[in-house]
């Protein structure tokens, strides 16, 4: 007679908080036992001299999604997620991308028709508001966020999407209200625009010039000022892709003023530089992406900051285009810098590039290798305490990984649509090997088994960050002072 439907026996299992030696026994898709000498499973997975980790919480994808220049990423639900749980992570919050005319409602529809036949791994959604109207945030978007999309992503540039500074202030309110979470995309549009027309009329339009365009006062200043917005109104804010220690002092500066700022990085950070732009003919279109990758002084930094606790969460801003005409190339083989698809794909090599170049260099440790990957996201995205970490109650997410097993990154070998990786060639040490979600084992020996359909729609609550910060700005407490007592109420 078996105990339990599954037990994962014998390996190191690490939380945010700490590795211990256990089984981890599942029954009903949750965690109910972790500890040593666990009675039998019906299935039994050993782990013996292997690590047991929590399915990893990836927090910024980009899946069945059109840009703002309107081309389609090159993975669905049913390609992003078997590609994610072959990278060990089980859960992936997407975009719901509002293009401006666009009902928020009819859009969470369109992606729930997407998601819930393909989908693999959990997944939810963030709302992307392009066009916050009052009528949307007054019936609409209240809904939508009772239903679990907890947390919405404004962008301050790109022509078709950005919202203004009035605009962002709304949004920061009406979050605030709601008990959401505001994403924001922190690059000054006036600079990238100015900037890329220079650099056309001096005839620099190689892709390299990117990086020039998107430089790193663009995103400074207006991650400055995204943060000064959300304290005029008292609401919490979550930084996304952040690339440049300029933007990782914006964020420790407010942090230490007491503001609930919260950021994330995503590899292309701590791995690439612009350099990597500086390929012969359109290649360096690969590596287009927003903000671009930086310089070793901002590499360092941003482990730095991940390590140190300035930045909570690693994503990976899994934005995949193929190289050709339907993708990065769309308006045309050598197209200028600023007409080149923006995105790079990483959502399966999120966890085994850092692990691999984080852990296994001694930059992070294991628990805050966890931390950052799975119990993060979790408590930021109002999934705390059923994703992100293995204990009992929880659901039963994990990835069993082989910390000494080296690969040899081959797009080849993995399971996304995008047609290249960044990464081609390098060389890792540590994956996942057998990867469970839910109870069911999704992963076997690094190859993928689980249906299409079989994930489900995560309705999120709302953020650990969401609750008010506790001490109004100067301008909304002087409002009150002179009578306005109702201000920001
Ligand atoms: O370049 C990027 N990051 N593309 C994806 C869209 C976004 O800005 O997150
Ligand atoms: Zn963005
Ligand atoms: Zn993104």
């Amino acid at each position: 007679m078996a105990d339990f439907d599954l037990v994962v026996r014998g390996g190191t299992v690490a939380t945010g908080v700490g590795a211990t030696r256990a089984d981890v026994g599942i029954t009903g898709g949750a965690v109910r036992a972790v500890r040593e000498g666990l009675g039998p499973g019906r299935e039994e997975i050993p782990a013996d001299g292997k690590l047991v980790l929590p399915g990893g919480v990836d927090a910024h994808t980009h899946i069945a999604q059109r840009s703002s220049m309107g081309i389609l990423t090159a993975d669905d639900f049913e390609s992003g997620t078997i590609s994610a749980v072959c990278g060990g992570t089980t859960t992936v919050i997407s975009f719901a991308a509002q293009h401006r005319g666009q009902s928020p409602r009819e859009v969470v529809e369109a992606y729930h028709g997407e998601a819930g036949p393909k989908a693999v791994g959990d997944y939810g959604f963030h709302l992307i508001l392009s066009d916050p109207t009052p009528e949307a945030l007054r019936v609409e978007v209240p809904a939508l966020v009772e239903e679990g999309v907890s947390s919405f992503k404004v962008y301050m540039t790109y022509e078709a999407l950005r919202v203004n500074d009035r605009q962002l202030l709304e949004v920061l309110r009406s979050a605030r209200g709601m008990g959401a979470l505001t994403m924001v995309h922190a690059e000054n549009h006036g600079m990238i625009g100015w900037m890329s027309s220079e650099l056309l009329s001096g005839g620099h339009a190689a892709p390299k010039f990117h990086a020039v365009a998107h430089g790193k006062l663009a995103e400074s200043e207006a991650t400055a000022r995204a943060i000064g917005l959300a304290e005029l109104v008292d609401a919490p804010l979550y930084v996304v892709h952040v690339s440049s220690k300029e933007a990782v002092e914006a964020i420790a500066a407010a942090r230490a003023r007491g503001l609930k700022v919260f950021a994330e990085t995503c590899p292309q950070y701590l791995l690439l530089t612009a350099d990597d732009l500086d390929r012969p003919g359109m290649e360096g279109a690969a590596i287009c992406c927003s903000p671009p990758p930086r310089d070793r002084e901002s590499q360092q930094a941003i482990w730095a900051a991940l390590r140190g606790g300035a930045l909570d969460v690693l994503s990976s801003d899994h934005a995949p285009y193929t190289m050709d005409e339907r993708g990065k190339l769309a308006a045309g083989p050598t197209p200028p810098f600023p007409r080149i698809g923006n995105g790079v794909p990483g959502i399966e090599l999120r966890m085994p590039l850092v692990f691999s170049e984080g852990v296994g260099r001694g930059r992070l440790s294991l628990e805050r290798f966890v931390t950052v990957c799975c119990e993060a996201p979790a408590r930021l995205f109002g999934l705390w305490p059923r994703k992100g970490t293995i204990a009992p109650g929880s659901d039963a997410d994990l990835a069993v990984w082989d910390p000494d097993r080296e690969v040899t990154v081959r797009w080849a070998d993995l399971h996304d649509r995008a047609g290249y990786t960044p990464y081609e060639g390098r060389r890792l040490r540590g994956w996942p090997e057998t990867v469970v979600r839910r109870g069911e084992v999704v992963v076997r020996d690094r190859q993928p088994i689980a249906a299409p359909g079989s994930g489900r729609f995560l309705a999120r609550g709302s953020s650990e960050a969401a609750a008010p910060l506790g001490r109004p700005s100067w301008s909304v407490r002087l409002a009150r002072r002179f009578g306005a007592r109702d201000f920001l109420r």
